[in-house]
């Protein structure tokens, strides 16, 4: 079958399936273009949660289908690829957590969402990089730990100085590799162009860039910009989607090395076979597990909504 005969395919199933696609910005383009929504994280799970659809698939990563589930505990929602993680998500365990906050009495725990379902449970405000910064100058405590991803973490601290946060050592396999060297290469090969990176970058990239923001946040600002180039600091997956989007401008990769292997994981192929039932994960967690994790999700959307 041809790119266009599956996604053909896909949407006749998606309509006899009852079914949802949702699709991160990470994801590749012909998966994105049979998706209903896409986005960053924070916006994947509210549509999920409030999408019509019985079914949803999530074509991204585990902990972003726990989320669409625990918002919806009454749907099916099925990861595309069960193999397809995220390694900083599940970096920090229950009991590392806990000893934390016995540690530090009094500190509230916020975690990104990067986490796991049960990680979520132990924590008090789960945040996203595009949300971030709103929910924790919105919170009334003013001694907080962060976790896992001690880069945006550092970065929201400085923009939060009346918040005394503490920070744990975690963070993006892919986007820690990005160093100040990479920066000053692509800005000597692109001299014109605007930086613009994701805050899971190391503090010297951010310090260097032009605009910080979540994945989509990176999209609009690149869009809405009356710039011409731009340098893309995040997943190289986004370089992508705006040459397409934005044909009349040019986009640069800040390194070939910004590949999350995990967002490449799933297929069209795979995504074909989950609107048959024929492949992809349903994500089955236990009710009182959910519940509590849910308290953590709740307080993003009451803080950050
Ligand atoms: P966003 O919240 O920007 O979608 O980021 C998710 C992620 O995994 C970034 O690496
Ligand atoms: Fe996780 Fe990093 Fe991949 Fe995002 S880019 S899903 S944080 S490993």
């Amino acid at each position: 079958m041809t790119v266009y005969e599956m996604q053909r395919e896909i949407m006749r199933l998606k309509k006899e399936n009852d079914i949802c696609i949702l699709a991160h910005s990470y994801v590749a383009r012909e998966i994105s273009e049979i998706a209903d929504f896409t986005g960053d994280s924070y916006a994947l799970s509210v549509k999920g949660a409030g999408a019509e659809n019985q079914n949803i698939i999530m074509c991204g990563v585990r902990f972003m289908a726990e989320t669409v589930k625990i918002l919806a505990p009454q749907k099916k929602v099925v990861l595309s690829n069960p193999a397809a993680g995220c390694p900083m998500a599940e970096q920090m365990d229950r009991e590392l957590i806990t000893r934390l906050k016995e540690m530090n009495p009094g500190r509230a725990v916020v975690a990104y969402i990067n986490t796991t379902a049960e990680l979520k449970t132990v924590c008090d405000v789960c945040v996203t990089s595009s949300s971030a910064e709103k929910i924790v100058k919105a919170m009334p405590e003013k001694e907080l730990i962060f976790i896992p991803d001690i880069n945006l973490g550092s970065y929201i601290a400085k923009k939060c100085p009346e918040k005394d946060i503490k920070l744990v050592s975690g963070g993006c396999p892919t986007h820690a590799r990005i160093s100040k060297r990479d920066v000053d290469s692509a800005r000597s090969a692109h001299p014109g162009a605007l930086l613009l990176v994701h805050p899971e970058c190391v503090p010297e990239v951010t310090a260097a860039a032009d605009y910080v923001g979540s994945t989509s946040g990176i999209m609009n600002f690149a869009k809405s910009s009356n710039a011409k180039e731009f340098i893309i600091g995040t997943e190289n997956s986004i370089a992508e989607h705006l040459q397409y989007d934005c044909p009349g401008k040019r986009f640069y990769e800040l390194s070939k090395d910004l590949v999350c292997h995990n967002m490449k994981l799933t297929t069209l192929p795979q995504v074909l076979q989950c609107c048959r039932g024929e492949f992809g994960e349903e994500i089955v967690l236990e009710t009182g597990l959910m519940q509590k994790a849910k308290k953590c999700i709740d307080k993003m959307i009451e803080y950050g909504g």
